[in-house]
């Protein structure tokens, strides 16, 4: 039986953290604030709003919530960004994501000053990211970092296998991996014998988005493994990218769903927008 990975207690560890420092600059007169905007009604997303604003009040942060309907035009929402880009009290602005028909995601990611885009998703952290010179890293992968770090894993001169590369989770994964030193396969769908190229990982990063994709055949022995997926399956229980319960069996350390990389990314989150406030107020 595998290790399992306890995503709740490390971030409830980072939250810490991040409460404490918040606590010393509060005395200083700042309040890290976050603006968190949602674009229509798609339930996964307020889940995820709600658990974000719910985070803020934990560390102390203000946040702040636009919840505008899924009608609203390019413009209202670029402006919307523009006087949150304005505000000094305002330090992190997180939009959503997937917005809906008609609203394109790059171009509002694009309008969010850099040094207040918290989800390090616009062009320019991307770019830092690749050169390894950044102040934020994306919050899922950096998450799977911190949980990685939790449970001791070496990354260094391992086989690195990570499953889907999307903009959010893929190749951001795929880059920290390899600032670690690790040996980095990125698969996606078109991927040739996919399984083949799976088990030869010694750590396994699922971010495909499908239930159970990732089965017992396709992992090594002793590898570990993280899910990132969060799915729902045929009874409409709450599941990963992985199947847990014939893959825990198999590896040497693994994260549950739900509990595992969820509630990492919503606390490095919080950590981008302290560093965040910590930047535009001047601190180091
Ligand atoms: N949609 C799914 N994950 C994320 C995330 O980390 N940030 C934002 N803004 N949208 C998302």
């Amino acid at each position: 039986m595998a290790y399992i990975i306890d995503g709740k207690a490390v971030s409830a560890q980072v939250k810490a953290e991040v409460a404490a420092e918040t606590a010393k600059l509060k005395e200083r007169g700042i309040t890290p604030g976050l603006a968190v905007i949602i674009v229509g009604d798609d339930p996964a997303s307020r889940v995820y709003v709600n658990n974000k604003k719910k985070a803020c009040a934990e560390v102390g942060f203000a946040s702040e919530e636009y919840a505008l309907p899924a009608e609203t035009s390019q413009d209202e929402l670029l402006s919307l960004v523009k006087c949150l880009n304005e505000r000094s009290d305002i330090n992190g602005i997180l939009c959503q994501l997937p917005l809906p028909k008609g609203l394109d995601d790059s171009t509002v990611i694009e309008a969010i000053s850099p040094i207040k885009d918290v989800d390090a998703f616009n062009a320019s952290n991307v770019g830092k990211i690749m050169i390894g010179d950044y102040s934020f890293l994306p919050c899922t992968p950096a998450g799977v970092m911190e949980l990685l770090k939790s449970a001791n894993v070496d990354i260094s001169g391992k086989e690195c296998v990570v499953i889907g590369r999307s903009n959010i989770v893929g190749k951001p994964m795929a880059m920290l991996l390899l600032h670690s030193n690790g040996t980095v396969t990125v698969c996606h769908s078109r991927t040739k014998e996919l399984a083949e190229v799976t088990r030869r990982a010694d750590i396994l990063v699922a971010a495909v988005g499908r239930a159970k994709f990732v089965t017992a055949d396709m992992v090594k022995d002793g590898a570990v493994v993280i899910d990132v997926g969060m799915n729902r399956d045929e009874n409409g229980k709450l599941c990963g990218d992985v199947d847990f319960e014939n893959v825990k069996d198999k590896c040497s350390a693994i994260t549950p769903v739900p509990g595992g990389v969820g509630p990492m990314t919503i606390a490095m989150l919080m950590k981008n927008t302290l560093t965040a406030a910590k930047l535009q107020n001047g601190i180091e």
